[in-house]
């Protein structure tokens, strides 16, 4: 019954995310899914809530779908045909809402739970697969790798330069260095701290690139 919904949970996604190419597509998903998984057997957390959490993170982001994000819609209706309990679907959508970077920057969500499925998102936001996916949504927005502006503010030997969000170079100052400090769980943390590491190291090598 349980690798039965997960596998449905599966199907489901991915036919929402297949023509996503901005950074949310559907191994997306599975990542977060794999990893918030792994995070609750090693934090003690409850397995089934979370993999269904993670599964669903994304399906009512209101970015991806403002018609359905204020009731968490698609995801309601998907747990309620595979008949679970009100109550966890509750617990769920609890999870879920805590979840996203924009609207809760800075909270500490409650629980355990909600905890493993914001570390494995955020997780997914830095390293090789965080940078791959930065200049994939940046692209698909319209917006450059990187501005000469912007360069030229960094060689300037500004530490604390904000960017402005009009390149994608931007967005790592703008939120993913800051994010190996907003880790919940202590499994999280070190797996943060080596993706921080090779994002820096991506870094350096970009600014010698272009001859910062
Ligand atoms: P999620 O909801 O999965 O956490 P977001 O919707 O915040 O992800 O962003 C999707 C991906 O695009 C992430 O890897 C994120 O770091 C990246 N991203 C978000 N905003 C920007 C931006 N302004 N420029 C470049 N990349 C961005
Ligand atoms: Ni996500």
């Amino acid at each position: 019954m349980e690798s039965q919904i997960i596998s449905r949970a599966m199907d489901f996604v991915r036919g929402i995310f297949e023509g996503d190419f901005g950074g949310h597509d559907y191994l997306h998903t599975l990542r977060v899914y794999n990893t918030a998984v792994m995070l609750a057997q090693c934090e003690g957390a409850d397995v089934s809530v979370v993999g269904l959490a993670a599964l669903l993170h994304d399906v009512d982001d209101k970015k991806l779908s403002p018609e359905t994000s204020e009731g968490k819609l698609r995801a309601v209706g998907f747990l309620r045909e595979n008949g679970v309990k009100e109550e966890k679907i509750s617990w769920i959508c609890r999870i879920i809402g805590e979840v996203s970077f924009s609207q809760n920057r800075g909270a500490k969500p409650e629980t355990l739970e909600s905890q493993c499925v914001q570390d494995a998102d955020r997780l997914d936001a830095l390293g090789a697969i965080g940078i791959a996916r930065t200049f994939a949504f940046g692209g698909s927005k319209g917006r450059p790798v990187y501005s000469q502006e912007f360069l030229e503010s960094k060689a300037s030997g500004n530490e604390d330069v904000k960017g402005k969000g009009e390149s994608s170079l931007e967005h790592f100052y703008d939120k993913l260095l800051l994010l190996k400090d907003m880790m919940n769980t202590s499994t999280a943390k070190s797996m943060a701290e080596k993706r921080h590491k090779f994002m820096e190291a991506f870094l350096k090598e970009f600014y010698e690139e272009t001859m910062i």
